[in-house]
């Protein structure tokens, strides 16, 4: 068994998504398996070059999980003789240019979304990696999990008949800093920072809804910002200039209807914090991180309106849970391994930086309709 090593700079990892789903949940989690299978009796063995600002938190890190490489220099992380692959998960504001900057220096890219704050910017990364000839990818983890791997199952086996609706629903309670710490970076709530929820998660539903149901057509979105002032993580108040809820509406290819809520202000009265409702004429769905449920159209319930009985049917019992069938691994793990297989073996791999700028494409887009206050196409994207 032979091991090639393949040295992926990571920026970024002090933070919230790096550290724990990137470095931890998935780079290490690949060398803790004992690396990633290449077929042929090779193995590859993920190398992390860290890069960040900060000398002692990344000596800190890198000393908790053994690690050799750290830098607080991009461009000596960049000219490292292992280094083959950048990945950012910096805050958004950060991010065009050293992605700007690894496609300089040759190296593949993955990245976290947004993958840059405006659409002609990602696009602009888009066309650089392509002409360079390099490989990149976008992090679509939500495609990798288990609730919406069982809903993209029931679409492909045919089970909704004609899909008609989609409605989503995401949110919980960030708190506002004051009486309770907020759970969240406060760059979030800070429109100048990168923060917002638009900008934060259509690109999620982007993906969301164009690999499982169908094409997102147009939007229409509203916004607010529910909680004006917040406390920071120094015990600072600050204004939130972000959106911190949008309601959309998309319509898809097809003819479908899907809207979605999105709030950082809402408390949760769901079994998920994230959930998918999937209306068609055979059948229902309700899709959330982990579990999915369906109602078949040969058990739907005949409801009656009337306002002056209690309700007597247990609409929640009447759902039927969808068996695993297989194991899912870690969303974001899966999906590095496909993005270092393709890296290595030329493997297929369509989560790009195009596919990525679509998501960004939606977010400007959302942003506009809320600004302006009506309906905008959604148009073909091409580099
Ligand atoms: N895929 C997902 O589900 C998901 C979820 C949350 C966040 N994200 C994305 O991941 C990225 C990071 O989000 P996070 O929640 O981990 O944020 P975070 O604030 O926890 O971490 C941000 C990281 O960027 C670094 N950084 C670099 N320049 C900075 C600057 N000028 N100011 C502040 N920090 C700077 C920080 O040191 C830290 O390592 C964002 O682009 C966000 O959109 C993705």
């Amino acid at each position: 068994m032979s091991r090639r090593v393949i040295g992926v700079v990571m920026n970024g990892v002090t933070g919230r998504m790096g550290y724990r789903q990137h470095l931890v949940r998935s780079i290490l989690a690949i060398r803790e398996q004992g690396g990633l299978p290449l077929g042929d009796g090779e193995v590859l063995w993920p190398e992390p070059i860290l890069v960040g600002r900060s000398a002692h938190k990344l000596k800190e890190l890198a000393d908790r999980h053994g690690l050799d490489h750290w830098t607080t220099s991009l461009d000596e992380a960049l000219a490292h003789p292992l280094a083959e692959i950048y990945f950012d998960a910096q805050v958004t504001t950060a991010r065009e240019s050293a992605i700007r900057a690894a496609i300089a220096a040759g190296k593949h890219v993955y990245t976290e979304k947004p993958t840059a704050e405006s659409l002609a910017s990602a696009l602009e990364l888009a066309r650089l990696a392509r002409e360079a000839g390099l490989c990149n990818g976008a992090v679509q983890d939500k495609l990798f999990l288990p609730g919406l791997l069982k809903l993209k199952r029931l679409v492909d086996s045919g089970f909704f008949g004609r899909i008609l609706s989609v409605r989503g629903e995401f949110g919980y309670w960030v708190f506002e800093g004051t009486w309770q710490s907020a759970q969240r970076p406060s760059w979030n709530y800070r429109a100048e920072d990168g923060g917002g929820m638009i900008l934060d998660m259509f690109p999620h539903w982007r993906y969301v809804l164009d690999g499982i149901v169908a094409p997102v057509r147009s939007v229409y979105a509203h916004t607010a910002t529910h909680i004006p002032r917040r406390v920071d993580e120094q015990g600072r108040t600050y204004a939130a200039t972000a959106d911190d809820a949008a309601y959309g509406i998309f319509e898809l290819e097809g003819g479908v209807t899907a809207q979605i809520n999105s709030s950082w202000a809402v408390r949760v009265d769901r079994d998920e914090l994230v959930e998918f409702q999937v209306d068609g004429t055979h059948g229902s769905a309700v899709a959330g991180l982990r579990n999915c449920r369906i109602q078949h159209r040969g058990s739907t319930p005949k409801p009656v309106w009337n306002p002056d009985l209690p309700a007597t049917e247990q609409f929640r019992s009447q759902w039927q849970q969808v068996p695993d069938n297989e194991e899912f691994d870690n969303g974001f793990k899966a999906q590095w391994e496909l993005f270092l297989r393709h890296v290595t073996t030329g493997s297929p791999y369509q989560w790009d930086l195009l596919e990525g700028a679509k998501g960004v494409q939606l977010a400007e887009l959302g942003l506009q309709s809320a600004r302006e206050g009506r309906r905008l196409d959604v148009p073909e994207l091409s580099l």
